[in-house]
Formats: C-alpha cells, structure tokens, sequence
C-alpha cells in the first residue's frame, strides 16, 4: 500500500474524510500525539488499526468525537464526567464511560468491555476532519504496537517501527503541542481514579472534582486499564533515569542547557512536548540514554510514566 501525506486543507481534508468512508485507516494530527483513526461503526476498518500496529488485540482504544454532544449519544454521561467535559473538552482527556448498548460502536473498539474511552480532541485539523468526515473515529496512537508514540507525520513515516506503506495516508499538521498522550480517567466501583497520567495534569482535574482521584500505580495490567503493558514507548537503546550523564552516553538533561535538553529552564510542558523527538533522535545514535530526573508534579507525572515504560525490560 502506497500512504500518501495530506495537507489538512479542505481537499486534504475531504480525501481523509473519503479514505475513512472507505474503511481505511488514516494518521491524524491530534494536540497530544497522532493517532491512526478508523470509523468506530466498521468493524473491519478498526481491525486494520490493530493490523497496521501490530497491537495485541485485548488493546481498547479510545474514540474521537467532534463535542460533547456526540458523547452523549455513545456513553452516559453522569454528572462528574459531564463537569470534566465543560472543563476540559476540548483537550487531552479521556474518559472511560458506560457505554450505550445501541451506540453501534463495533465490538473491537472496546475490546467487548461494557465502557468505552471518549475524547473530544482541540485540534483544529482533528476538529475539521471528525466535523467532515461525520462520524466517531477510533484512534491509538500512530505508532507501531509497544514503539514510541508519533508526535509529528515524519515519525509516523519513520522507517524505524513506523506505519509507511501500512496505512492509506498521514495528515500532515506538524509537531504536536503537547506531545504526551491524553490524561486517562475512569470510574471503577464508582470512585473517580486516574488511569493514565497524561497532558491534563491530575491535579487540575481534582480541582474540578473537589476530591483527590484513586491511583492505578501498582499492576501495570490491571482489568479496568488492559493494555497498560510494563514496557511501552520502547526506544531500542538501553535507558537509564534519573541519572547523571556518564562518558559514551546520550543525555537528555532538564533544567540546564545541552544538545539533548527536555527544557533548559525546567519548563515541564516543553519537556512533554520534546520527550518523544529527543527519545528518538537519541535513540538513533545508538549510544545508551540517560535521561536527568525530572519532577513528579503537574505534567511530570505523565513524563515519568512514560519514562518508565521506555526504560522497563522488554518482554
Ligand atoms: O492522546 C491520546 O490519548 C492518543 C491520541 C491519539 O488521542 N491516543 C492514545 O490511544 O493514546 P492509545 O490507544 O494508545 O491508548 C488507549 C488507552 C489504552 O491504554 C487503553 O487501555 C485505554 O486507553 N482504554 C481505552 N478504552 C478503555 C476502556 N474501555 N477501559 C479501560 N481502558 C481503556
Ligand atoms: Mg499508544
């Protein structure tokens, strides 16, 4: 299959709109990483998500949609999941709701769970496309199964563990603003509980709630996050964190300037924004990668968990 790269214009934007019609899969710009989208309701399109990726089929994935309007016709919407959508759709969060039995989302989307995770992304390009193209569009990230998540069409494209040649096309919008996956909040038992730690920092959505949010730090594979494997966003090189740089390493610093700096003066959200590029760039040196600590709060968190996955043992 030949991909093509298309400009997120109105014929860029009507031939990715067609493409999907077809049942195929596109890459789309979103604020936080690309994703590769297909149409929710084709079962068939969605499985060539999980083909193209090569991701263990057991895998939700999360469902684009243009406002809230549209969630609520796939999912109920109870009264704190409709005060994080006023505050924060849209933007990077998910939410993982009840979903509506007659929502004709395809079994595969949600990997046969009775929940669904929705998202109303802020990009303009994603916005345009899902007003186009008229319908809820399934969206991992654009990468290859357990690789690091694409924060620009060029990484999608990368001949190291991208999608060229494996899907109908990339929109091309450039960089991505906030360049760490959306903030991943769910309601087991009840009990409003972060997920995922991602570009809505969780901090600010307890401040909406008015209560501290239930953690998922231990199991990495617990039931009500599947897919959350120990090791993920895999660079191949070895990682170190937390550490000093040492002789024969590449050091991605914070804080001080250096030619792999996450952010010379210690800005978190550049941070996020160039962690995947730099992990990549670094990674193809070949050299082993140390990477400076970098605080836990606000968006910290969801560059520590991101760390950690790229530095765990590969299965
Ligand atoms: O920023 C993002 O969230 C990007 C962009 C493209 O929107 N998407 C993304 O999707 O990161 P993905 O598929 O790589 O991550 C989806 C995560 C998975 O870890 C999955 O387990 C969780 O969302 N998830 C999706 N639906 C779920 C459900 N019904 N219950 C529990 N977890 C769910
Ligand atoms: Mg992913």
């Amino acid at each position: 299959m030949y991909t093509l790269r298309l400009t997120p214009d109105a014929d860029g934007l009507s031939r990715a709109s067609a493409l999907l019609s077809a049942g195929l899969t596109v890459a789309i710009p979103t604020e936080t990483v690309y994703g590769l989208a297909a149409d929710a309701r084709n079962g068939e399109a969605v499985a060539r998500i999980y083909q193209a990726k090569g991701r263990p089929s057991f895998n939700p994935l999360i469902v684009h949609l243009p406002d809230t309007g549209a969630a609520d016709v796939i999912a109920s919407m109870h009264p704190q999941a409709q005060a994080l959508a006023d505050a924060f759709w849209p933007g990077a969060l998910t939410m993982v709701l009840p979903l509506r039995p007659d929502a004709g989302i395809a079994s595969l989307v949600t990997a046969g769970l009775a929940t669904i995770g929705l998202r109303v992304p802020a990009h303009p390009a994603a916005r345009a496309l899902l007003r186009d193209f008229g319908g809820p569009l399934a969206a991992p990230s654009a990468n290859a199964s357990g690789r690091i998540s694409p924060t620009s069409a060029d990484h999608v494209l990368s001949p190291d563990g991208g999608l060229d040649g494996r899907i109908a096309a990339v929109l091309d919008a450039g960089p991505c603003d906030v360049g760490v996956e959306s903030t991943i909040i769910g309601w087991p038992d009840g009990i409003p509980t972060l997920l995922r730690p991602g570009g809505i920092p969780a901090e600010a959505i307890e401040a909406v709630l008015g209560a501290a949010l239930a953690r998922h730090d231990g199991d990495p594979v617990a039931p009500s996050a599947p897919g959350q494997l120990t090791s993920h966003y895999a660079p191949n090189a070895a990682l170190r964190l937390n550490a000093d740089p040492r002789p024969g390493e590449t050091h991605l610093s914070f804080g001080t300037p250096g030619p792999f700096s996450l952010s010379d003066d210690g800005d978190l959200a550049q941070a996020a924004a160039r962690l995947f590029d730099l992990l990549r760039r670094a990674d193809a040196l070949g050299r082993p990668i140390s990477v400076a600590p970098i605080p836990r709060h606000g968006l910290g968190a969801a560059i520590n968990d991101r760390l950690q996955r790229a530095a765990a043992p590969r299965a």
